[in-house]
């Protein structure tokens, strides 16, 4: 009887270890980013029905009434929010500002009886209670209500940003996004402290914003014919032929999207990408490119030749004149227009890929450098560029353009995006510009994330761990020219916003915590812990992700003209199993023990697949002798 009564207490202790240790477990603090300070302390507390919110200034109101939403859709919790300091979760602007945290930071303190949120700008409070609901079990992000124990752990967040401008571009021209899947994904974007949405608004594809002194802009540049394919590889337009696909966002609609975004503590920088890249505003006037030819708005023609090394060319002109005034007063009403929509202090004027064979055939440019005494056509852009800014500064806006708007000279004041890897951030900010990073090499997100057999194809890859590993102030910049930095979406090959977010996570949190947290705080692997947390909670949100993460990365190089086959995994604690005999691998097959294999003679199948903890994680990859050469020094 003792033996049984003593193997029940040792039973009884066990149990509740392992489930403390769970409850430790769920508790465990996964915030993206990583704040800069995280002090754990004992207990949690628990959220209930009735319960108050307070805020003390009024500044601090529709953060407050935020957080009740939040917490009481997925609870059914009524949550009160009152003016004072008597609530149970507490939303406080400081009277004398806390230095240390700056515009956007907070202090959050969780304790057994009370949370508090402190900071010295309600764009703080926001960020305080971003971190607070991803201190909450993941059931937070139902949009019903839901069962579970509402507990959040005791903690002292002390937390503010590295850089100030953390952006994401979104390509709404080459497929459109509708006013709805803007707000969406401005929304997400905001709750990993993201403070920065660049809408890329004009390209070849599509013109999608009302400028209502030019109407023909979206009467016509927002709509081409129906294609389906490959972008890139899609068959010409046809004179005559419909035009149904497409869209535009009314001027309406940009002041309500503008005006979400500002509630997320999100702006808004604006695109409208010249002179290159201008087919949807020539299909609709004609009369302002060197040829004056028809052009259509492209549905996705391989209408470019590109030869490596950045060198291009453009089978069909899509580019402005700049030797035609007409060209500066069409200019002048879309940036008068534009600057009224946007309180942001920049207009993005894109400069990039801007292709000069036609500008070098026309008369009017020919007289123009010659008046100017430029003998290089390329230096053309340097005098467009400057016009543009001078349309800017009249309108009380600031030029921002990618890193093309350094060649032909551009004044001091504009700011670069540096997008060419960061060799043209490097210059511009040795010629004391402003720079926000964006190099293709770590934060291209279109770019596919993963094994180049499985994911949608494009013409290069970079994986998330790539993409952690950005560090935005290049080694003999001065830091105070990097306004910090931005992911971009191009959409050339997304069509919907499932497949948008596919493409953004988790690369946009990996690029979210690069430019907010401390270099110091980086850590890969407890970032990838932390990111195995956020797909929990991006199921229960209907939130689509990348699993590519999961999968073997398979590389290949030549020694005796043997093929060498390496295998890797992006994440920790992974096990691959391959198979070289024509049969399915699985945990039972040989498991790569990191020593690269010497793939035997014949007609060769390698067969990859990734298991944890004795299950199939990752995706089948299956690769002939022929893909496996192919691959050889990529
Ligand atoms: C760019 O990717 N063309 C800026």
């Amino acid at each position: 009887m003792k033996l049984l009564g003593n193997m029940k207490k040792i039973l009884i202790i066990f149990l509740v270890c392992i489930l403390s240790l769970a409850k430790a477990q769920n508790n465990a603090i996964q915030i993206i980013p990583q704040p800069v300070e995280v002090q754990k302390q004992n207990g949690v507390f628990q959220l209930r029905n009735g319960q108050n919110i307070s805020f003390n200034k009024s500044e601090g109101r529709a953060v407050a009434e935020m957080l009740a939403q939040k917490l009481g859709t997925p609870s059914g919790f009524n949550l009160k929010v009152q003016q004072g300091t008597a609530g149970v979760i507490q939303v406080n602007i400081y009277d004398t500002p806390n230095e240390k945290i700056g515009k956007e930071g907070y202090i959050l303190e969780v304790s057994p009886s009370k949370i508090t949120i402190a900071a010295n700008q309600s764009v703080g409070l926001f960020y305080g209670v971003q971190s607070l609901l991803q201190l909450f079990p993941k059931e937070i992000e139902s949009k019903s209500m839901t069962s579970t124990n509402w507990i959040v752990p005791a903690v002292k967040i002390t937390d503010y940003p590295r850089f100030g401008w953390r952006g994401i571009m979104l390509d709404v021209s080459r497929h459109f996004f509708s006013k709805e899947d803007v707000k969406k994904y401005i929304d997400q974007i905001a709750r990993y402290k993201y403070n920065t949405f660049h809408w890329h608004l004009t390209d070849d594809n599509g013109w999608r914003i009302e400028i209502k002194s030019l109407p023909k802009l979206t009467e016509v540049g927002a709509w081409r014919v129906a294609r389906t394919g490959h972008f890139g590889g899609r068959a010409e337009p046809k004179e005559g032929e419909p035009t149904p696909y497409g869209g535009f966002y009314t001027q309406e609609d940009i002041k309500e999207i503008v005006k979400y975004a500002q509630e997320r503590n999100i702006t808004i920088v604006p695109e409208i990408d010249v002179p290159g890249h201008s087919m949807a505003a020539l299909a609709a006037y004609p009369e302002l490119s060197c040829t004056k030819q028809k052009v259509f708005v492209n549905p996705g023609t391989p209408f470019s030749e590109w030869y490596g090394n950045g060198t291009f060319k453009m089978l069909v002109e899509n580019t402005l004149n700049p030797s035609d005034e007409k060209v500066y007063e069409f200019l002048d009403k879309v940036f008068t227009e534009v600057a009224q929509l946007f309180p942001n202090p920049y207009i993005h004027v894109g400069g990039d890929e801007c292709y000069k064979g036609y500008w070098a055939q026309d008369a009017g440019c020919q007289a123009l450098m010659k008046k100017l005494n430029i003998r290089h056509v390329e230096d053309l852009q340097g005098y467009f560029m400057n016009r543009v800014e001078k349309i800017l500064e009249a309108k009380g806006k600031k030029l921002l353009g990618w890193d093309e708007i350094l060649e032909g000279g551009i004044s001091p004041k504009a700011t670069v995006m540096s997008w060419r890897g960061v060799k043209g951030g490097i210059e511009a900010a040795h010629l004391g510009h402003d720079v926000v990073m964006t190099p293709t090499t770590f934060a291209y997100i279109d770019y596919m994330q993963g094994e180049a057999t499985i994911e949608p194809s494009i013409y290069a890859g970079l994986r998330t761990k790539k993409s952690y590993s950005f560090e935005p102030v290049p080694d003999g910049v001065e830091a105070k020219y990097i306004l910090g930095g931005q992911a971009n979406l191009w959409t050339e090959q997304i069509p919907t916003l499932r497949h948008a977010e596919y493409m953004s996570y988790p690369r946009a949190w990996a690029l979210a915590e690069v430019y907010w947290s401390p270099k110091e705080a980086k850590n890969w692997d407890s970032f990838s812990q932390k990111m195995e947390k956020h797909f929990d909670r991006s199921d229960i949100a209907n939130i689509n992700y990348s699993k590519a993460i999961y999968d073997a990365i398979v590389r290949t190089s030549k020694k005796d003209g043997k093929i060498i086959v390496e295998m890797d995994s992006e994440i920790a604690g992974l096990d691959i199993y391959y198979t070289i005999d024509d049969t399915m691998p699985d945990r039972f097959s040989t498991k790569h023990n990191g020593k690269p294999l010497e793939l035997p003679e014949g007609a060769i199948t390698l067969r990859v697949i990734t298991y944890r903890n004795n299950k199939p994680i990752g995706n089948l990859i299956i690769l002939t002798r022929a893909d496996l050469e192919r691959r050889v020094g990529r």
